[in-house]
């Protein structure tokens, strides 16, 4: 066989955010470059000799190119077996799912998530461990290491492999399957939904759906799901096919980047529900006819109605949402009797407690939810978690919301975002706001007076690990909350988020406006951060 070492010099950026690695394409084309952070991956693990590892992305530009690099390196290193997505494509939750199915060591994705893709877009990769997640930051932290002082890599000597077709090939002495995760994933859906209930609603033509796939990686999921499974008629699915550029889009299932989708539903003929994903398939955006539900509220609802589906009859174990996801689930966990977990931003956090059986359900307000089913968040999922439960409760989306406010009280929420700000000034606006912590306790703002503040730390009930600064938050008397972080996903300069939530318990006052409800939080903001003054921005770039 014929193994290379190649001699390398370290990169000094390759410490993992939020969800892996995300750079510019044009970063990860340097000469090593990937390499380093593939080999710095493998020197931080024990005992995959012979083991397999699952590989597959989300389909945007530099994909391929990546996988073969990948797969002679793991082939050199001594991985027994990859099981790699058909065309290298595998969505997020379904390289999670695959992972936990053949017991596989762990497996690589390569995603940038909803960022825009193409030579000039940007491209990601990270490690999943052997329960289908993220790994966590024990892991990371060591990639990082490994990455610092790396001084060489190995490297399979052989031809391209190709992607398509189906079944197994050699690869040196390492074994490639080819997989059809589609097959497995749809297979999956049906053990946990009540598929006659969705198919018998599609089929009596009093309800339509339109779901976005934005050219990314999950409109050959949606499809044969919804329209070959289903039965929902054909072109259900828009924008079905996966490009490498997602057609110049920003596959981000949001208000603001899934506009297409947003406009038919506002139509006055549109149709009774509709959702997207984004690039890799683990986010989702639920809307009724005009009707817009907030991803917090929808974890909210479901955990509502969890019991009312065949994979969550039996009830939940408990549910855990991201520090900054509005409170809505709270309420639900405390009328349930179940335990509500507080987990810093990202998915990673979620896998020990779906580990030790602590939660079923669990979300985050950027647009992510998700079940013990997977350890990744999971949009066609959350999608398909709507639909029965509009099969099962006969009512429109608005319907149910509504209802669900009436009796829990609103949780008015909104995150406002300040993209790619320098970030120089933007770490001085948050090294400024732990600063003022004492000045700020007990301070009033009109009728609103602060509880308290801090840097939200986090100490993991299961292994104990304490993730610490993990954005600030100002919590006033009344339950109404400021948070502010900067974004672990970027890839230019610093992103910063603010999330403003408060609470409605009356009925008669679930109907204003959000931003509206949310002025008075959003001055305070302004007036304790000086936003405007750190970032040069008269107004927040994206608002969800
Ligand atoms: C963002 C979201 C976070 C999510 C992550 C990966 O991270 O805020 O909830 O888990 O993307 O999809 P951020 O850029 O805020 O670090
Ligand atoms: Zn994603």
């Amino acid at each position: 066989m014929n193994i290379l070492t190649i001699s390398t010099t370290p990169f000094d950026d390759q410490k993992p955010g939020t969800s892996g690695l995300r750079k510019k394409v044009t970063v990860f084309r340097q000469p090593h470059y990937l390499e380093n952070f593939v080999q710095a991956l493998f020197n931080s693990l024990d005992g995959y000799e012979g083991a397999t590892l699952v590989v597959g992305g989300d389909g945007r530009y530099y994909n391929r190119t990546a996988i073969q690099t990948i797969l002679k390196m793991a082939a050199a290193n001594g991985f027994g077996r990859v099981l790699l997505g058909r065309d290298g494509l595998l969505s997020t939750p379904a390289a999670s799912a695959l992972i936990r199915q053949h017991q596989a060591f762990g497996g690589i994705i390569l995603s940038a998530s909803h960022n825009p893709a193409g030579p000039d877009g940007d491209f990601g990769i990270k490690f999943n461990t052997g329960n289908g997640g993220p790994a966590p930051e024990n892991v990371t932290e060591a990639i990082y290491a490994h990455s610092r002082e790396i001084r060489d890599y190995r490297l399979l000597k052989a031809p391209d492999l190709g992607l398509g077709g189906a079944g197994e090939t050699q690869l040196g002495a390492m074994a490639v399957e080819i997989v059809d995760s589609v097959v497995a994933y749809a297979e999956l859906m049906e053990q946990l939904f009540d598929f006659d209930a969705i198919k018998a609603l599609f089929k009596s033509g009093l309800f339509s759906m339109c779901f976005d796939a934005m050219h990314a990686i999950t409109g050959p999921y949606a499809r044969e799901i919804l329209e070959h499974r289903l039965g929902a008629p054909v072109r259900t699915v828009i924008n079905a096919e996966p490009l490498e550029d997602f057609g110049g889009g920003h596959p981000d299932p949001n208000l603001v980047h899934a506009h297409e989708l947003v406009s038919l539903m506002e139509d006055r003929n549109a149709p009774d529900f509709g959702a997207a994903s984004d690039g890799d398939g683990d986010r989702n955006m639920i809307l009724g006819r005009r009707f817009f539900v907030t991803p917090s509220d929808s974890l909210a609802v479901m955990a509502a109605n969890a019991h009312l589906l065949p994979g969550y009859r039996l009830g939940l174990a408990g549910v855990a949402r991201s520090m900054p996801t509005s409170m809505a689930v709270d309420r639900v966990a405390e009328a349930l009797g179940i335990e509500c977990y507080e987990t810093p931003t990202g998915w990673k956090f979620f896998g020990n407690l779906l580990d030790a059986g602590k939660i079923t359900l669990c979300g985050e307000e950027s647009f992510g939810t998700g079940s013990d089913h997977v350890r990744e968040k999971d949009g066609l999922w959350a999608v398909l978690f709507w639909l029965n439960l509009l099969a099962v409760r006969k009512q429109p989306v608005e319907r149910i919301v509504r209802e669900h406010w009436v009796r829990y009280g609103r949780n008015y929420y909104s995150r406002h975002d300040y993209e790619g700000v320098d970030a120089a000034p933007a770490q001085e606006l948050m090294e400024r706001l732990r600063g003022g912590f004492d000045a700020l306790q007990g301070r009033q703002f009109g009728s609103l007076q602060v509880k308290f503040c801090d840097d939200f730390s986090y100490t993991d009930p299961v292994d104990g690990s304490v993730s610490s600064r993990q954005g600030i938050r100002i919590v006033f008397q009344d339950g109404s909350r400021i948070v502010f972080r900067l974004s672990g996903t970027g890839t230019v300069g610093a992103t910063l988020r603010v999330y403003l939530e408060c609470y409605e318990p009356d009925r008669r006052r679930h109907d204003l406006d959000t931003q509206e409800a949310l002025a008075t939080l959003i001055g305070i903001a302004e007036d304790v951060a000086q936003i405007r003054k750190h970032t040069g921005r008269s107004a927040p770039s994206v608002i969800t």
